[in-house]
């Protein structure tokens, strides 16, 4: 089948406004968008700059915003978008370096706001730190992140204001909050009941329509929420 390509173009050393640019293209069916990119970028315009690097989904580098909706390019088949004619964007609220490729600096400033480590302070043990399978269970889906910034860059409370720590960070947060083995809650709780904590959330859910592992966010979000407020982890 033939698509066409409408491809979100911009070098801020020679352009002085963004552009489309189209590229129709022969692809199969079953081709990621990725590989639309790639083919384009391998065959008819080497100037097309995206981030990459796994092409399985995992590296989380090739969110972009594909008929108006957050994806990895990888993870998107053409015949699963449903139309020959395909737009591609770069991911929103965070600055345009070239074409799709962001400036993700504030993104993870966010995330390492939150101090997603491990934070415990008891001597070491002689062998492992213990936990039960329930209590492992209890974070299992917020480990699933990859940090690709689709969720936070879908999120209208964060497109009204950078500050706003967004859905990845607090994801993060959720992770080692609830982790029975960590010390470091209160802080975390601490930091994300501020002016542009978790209260900058208001339920939109498009963090967890757009997260390419399914975390439930909203969900944790909720969680971190209601830790705040009773000052109860469970
Ligand atoms: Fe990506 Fe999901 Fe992590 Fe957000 S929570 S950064 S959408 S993997
Ligand atoms: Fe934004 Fe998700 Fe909350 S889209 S408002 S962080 S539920
Ligand atoms: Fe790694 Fe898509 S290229 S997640």
């Amino acid at each position: 089948m033939q698509v066409t390509l409408k491809v979100y173009r911009f070098n801020p050393e020679q352009d002085k406004k963004p552009y489309f640019a189209s590229y129709d293209v022969e692809v199969d069916p079953t081709d990621r968008v990725l590989d639309v990119l790639e083919y384009i970028k391998g065959n008819m315009d080497g100037t097309l700059s995206f981030r990459r690097s796994c092409a399985h989904g995992v590296c989380g580098s090739d969110a972009m915003r594909i008929n108006g909706r957050n994806y990895l390019a990888c993870k998107v088949l053409v015949q699963d978008l449903g139309t020959s004619t395909i737009t591609v964007e770069p991911i929103l609220g965070l600055s345009v370096i070239k074409d799709m490729i962001v400036d993700m600096e504030p993104f993870f400033e966010h995330f390492r706001s939150v101090l997603p480590y491990f934070i415990n302070d008891d001597p070491e043990p002689a062998k492992e730190r213990l936990q039960s399978p329930e209590e492992r269970a209890r974070f299992d889906d917020t480990t699933k992140c990859i940090l690709c910034a689709a969720c936070t860059t879908s999120c209208p409370s964060f497109w009204a204001n950078e500050q706003y720590v967004g859905p990845a960070a607090i994801v993060n947060a959720h992770r080692f909050i609830f982790d029975s083995r960590d010390q470091g809650a209160a802080e975390r709780l601490q930091i994300l009941n501020n002016q542009f904590g978790v209260y900058r959330c208001h339920t939109i859910f498009n963090c967890t329509v757009a997260c390419p592992r399914e975390i439930e966010i909203t969900k944790a979000i909720g969680e971190v929420k209601k830790a705040i407020a009773t000052g109860r982890i469970d």
